[in-house]
């Protein structure tokens, strides 16, 4: 008879760059949850790629706390938590992280689907519910459907990694030769396939050669659509990541309904340009 050793926590190690994004996150949350409770609103914290609670900083060879752990320090409190993550063992975790708190509430599964039916129903416009919820996935296993739909319920701001290497990599850099999986998964983020488009233009060469386009330009498409076709009204420019050599990881975007949000992350993000922190 095999058996099956049950699986060991592995915290990921994490970059400066992670190190940032938490930082940025954690500031804006303070003032959200700072405004919200101001407002008397009920708002929640929805972690959608949450996970374990913990990683191990490449920086310092320490243990750090991930963005639900920091979300869970932040004063004044969020009212709720939705913690989701796909992995059996970082779900553990956090179930046990979080065990004396009946206001978090931890989900096993695919976010994509768990968003829709267990969590956004929860974040109604007439019941004075307000969430901000953090799409940070590794790379595109994030579908369209989600954006469009937190965009629609008007009570939801989103962070959201836009995985700019990942695209490159397996789908953008090799359109001949990317995988039928690669390009679904690009369909689903992007929400239909009008990225071919955007990525590969003759617009800007004579002789009508398509050439592929920078990632400043396919980012900036993409804030086009938060704006027009989702339906977020604020999107600010998103702050590019970049790895210890400068190339762009991903960029963290940051779509909201309200002018006074929009107007927090641009501080924000202008602060960390300022120390020359965020380039580009
Ligand atoms: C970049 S890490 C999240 C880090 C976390 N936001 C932080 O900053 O502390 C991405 C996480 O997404 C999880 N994941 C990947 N695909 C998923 C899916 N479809 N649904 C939920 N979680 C998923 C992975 O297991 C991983 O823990």
């Amino acid at each position: 008879m095999t058996r099956t050793r049950p699986k060991r926590l592995h915290h990921d190690e994490v970059g400066p760059w992670s190190e940032l994004k938490l930082e940025i996150l954690r500031k804006y949350a303070t003032a959200y949850s700072t405004i919200l409770t101001e407002k008397g609103f009920h708002h929640s914290y929805v972690d959608a790629f949450a996970g374990s609670g913990h990683h191990l900083s490449k920086r310092t060879g320490e243990l750090i706390p991930g963005s639900p752990l920091n979300a869970l320090d932040v004063k004044p409190p969020f009212d709720n938590f939705y913690l989701i993550d796909l992995d059996a063992v970082k779900v553990d975790e956090l179930r046990k992280l979080t065990a004396d708190k009946n206001n978090v509430h931890v989900f096993g599964g695919d976010s994509n689907s768990i968003l829709l039916s267990e969590v956004f129903p929860n974040i109604r416009y007439e019941s004075y519910k307000r969430a901000l919820c953090i799409l940070d996935p590794y790379g595109l296993h994030l579908n369209w459907t989600v954006i469009a739909e937190a965009a629609k319920l008007r009570t939801i701001e989103i962070f959201l990694n836009f995985p700019v290497l990942d695209m490159n990599r397996n789908v953008l850099w090799r359109t001949e030769d990317a995988s039928g999986e690669s390009v679904v998964r690009m369909n689903a983020f992007w929400g239909g396939e009008s990225w071919r488009d955007v990525a590969y233009s003759s617009d800007a060469n004579l002789f009508d050669i398509k050439e592929k386009q920078t990632n400043e330009v396919i980012a900036e498409a993409f804030r086009e659509r938060l704006r027009t076709v989702a339906g977020f009204k604020h999107v600010p420019e998103p702050a590019p990541m970049r790895n210890s050599k400068g190339a762009v990881l991903y960029y963290l975007f940051f779509a909201a309904q309200q002018p006074a949000a929009e107007k927090i992350v641009t501080d924000i993000f202008s602060a960390y340009r300022k120390r020359g922190m965020l380039h580009g």
